[in-house]
């Protein structure tokens, strides 16, 4: 039987407000896609009904399907004024209020695969909080959870211009680094859905949080559920306790009763000054954090939520195959989709990053992504010739400059190096100091062009001690 339209399109209605994701065909054209091929996945390619049954019965069938809808996207310290903001602001202020003993909890809500929450128990270490203070770190998707629990990650995680900050707490074993234990040791990792577990062992425990992170989460929901994960968040914080989103998140003043805090790292919300002396019942009237804690019994090793599907696993031929027939045309969208896969699994994030090369050979976006991922796996000869296409094609394209700049002078071809990285600070001294570079994850000109100077001046000293 050929699926109708109308069929389809309640099955498309019902994921939504399953999941709260805005699945409108016009904000995420792919989605009938993605849900055909999950559909065709579990071998209920035209019985619309019984996959319905199936995601209402079986969570590994409705992670699959989510595993594609949302999106993954993170890495070690995004947004590091965010975490200086908490570090020197949010943090002294608690401790003035609630008191030097008080155990401060924090959440991660939408955690994705474990780095934002990494993250934040490294700052808290630092502050000499261990012991102080409990962190619960949440997401829709299982397969996120089973790698933030496990911990491991490649060196694409730590593409940002924070990530600096979490190498002393990660440990080298070949291609990857390992957190260490005593960060590890200071999260939960659980599963919620925010915008539907109310009763969930979870869902329980999110009460009384001084600290909640929900960054580049809110961004994919529709406004309903926007206001009523807003509602919820509010509702889970301590008095006077604090919530930060990204900047690039919907704002949240008015879909619930936050008081709205300006500053120069963004707008931020708490729960108002008067309602800083809300009770929150009794403590021994709430469970304590309560899901799985990323140490010990948590360590999984497979990459497969347990009783997934037969062949759903991430890294299979089949599935790779799917990928590459169904990139999305616009090549932007392919690139992020690429990217939350990259978070995943980078060798599979690569080859679908081929693909899409083929299928788009004038995109430098993708051709410079390439790159990355190829140096990811330590295949530098290959993502140089990837640099330099995306050079090719768009010789603006700073970033590129630099990666190429940055493998030859690896390589020891300290000339090549020099002449790529004076394109780069060329580059971006024509553009103002504050302003994005392109493709480079957040970082302004300034700074780029301060590394490439920087470079250049260690290159010209080692010329000089040659001479
Ligand atoms: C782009 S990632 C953000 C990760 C991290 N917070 C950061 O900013 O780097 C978005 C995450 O939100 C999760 N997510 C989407 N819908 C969700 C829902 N209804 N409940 C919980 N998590 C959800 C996705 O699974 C994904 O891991």
């Amino acid at each position: 039987m050929t699926v109708t339209r109308h069929v389809f399109d309640e099955l498309r209605q019902w994921v939504g407000a399953r999941t709260g994701l805005t699945l409108t065909t016009d904000r995420c054209p792919s989605v009938e896609l993605v849900i055909r091929r999950a559909m065709a996945r579990t071998g209920l390619d035209d019985d619309v009904l019984g996959y319905r049954r199936l995601l209402e019965t079986d969570d590994a069938a409705l992670d699959d399907l989510l595993a594609e809808l949302t999106v993954g996207e993170t890495y070690f310290f995004r947004e590091p004024s965010q975490f200086q903001f908490i570090r020197h602001t949010v943090l002294p202020e608690i401790r003035q209020r609630r008191g030097h003993d008080h155990v401060l909890r924090a959440w991660c809500a939408g955690c994705a695969s474990g780095e934002e929450a990494y993250s934040l128990a490294i700052l808290l270490l630092e502050e000499g909080l261990v012991g102080q203070c409990r962190t619960l770190a949440t997401d829709l998707s299982r397969a996120s959870l089973i790698k933030a629990r496990r911990g491991t990650y490649g060196a694409w995680s730590l593409r940002g211009e924070g990530a600096l900050a979490a190498r002393p707490y990660l440990h080298g074993h070949g291609n990857h680094y390992v957190v260490d234990e005593v960060v590890r040791r200071l999260v939960t990792f659980g599963h919620l859905n925010l915008a539907l577990d109310f009763d969930s062992a979870c869902a329980t425990s999110v009460w009384g949080m001084d600290l909640i992170l929900c960054r580049n989460v809110l961004i994919y929901f529709d406004p309903k559920t926007v206001r009523t994960v807003a509602r919820r968040l509010y509702e889970s914080l301590a008095g006077g306790g604090w919530l930060i989103t990204a900047s690039t998140d919907p704002p949240l003043a008015g879909e619930a009763p936050f008081e709205v805090v300006a500053t120069d790292h963004g707008v931020f919300y708490r729960s108002g000054a008067s309602s800083a002396s809300r009770p929150i019942g009794p403590e021994s009237a709430r469970p304590e954090i309560a899901c799985a804690s990323s140490s010990a019994a948590q360590r999984d090793t497979g990459g497969t939520p347990a009783g997934a599907p037969a062949g759903l696993a991430g890294g299979d031929g089949s599935r790779i195959g799917a990928r590459e027939r169904d990139i999305a045309t616009d090549w932007t969208d392919t690139a992020l989709r690429i990217r939350a896969l990259a978070n995943q699994d980078v060798a599979e994030a690569e080859r679908v990053c081929a693909a899409a090369t083929q299928r788009h050979p004038l995109s430098s976006e993708l051709h410079y992504l390439r790159a990355v991922l190829l140096l990811d796996l330590d295949r530098d000869e290959e993502a140089i010739q990837a640099a330099r296409r995306a050079i090719y094609l768009d010789r603006s394209l700073a970033i590129a400059h630099l990666t190429v700049a940055s493998i030859l002078q690896n390589r020891g071809d300290r000339e090549g190096a020099w002449r790529a990285y004076r394109n780069a600070r060329d580059l971006c001294r024509a553009r103002p100091a504050e302003e994005i570079v392109p493709l480079s994850d957040g970082e302004p000109a300034g700074r780029l062009l301060a590394a490439a100077e920087t470079q250049m001046a260690l290159i010209e000293a080692a010329r000089r001690s040659h001479r």
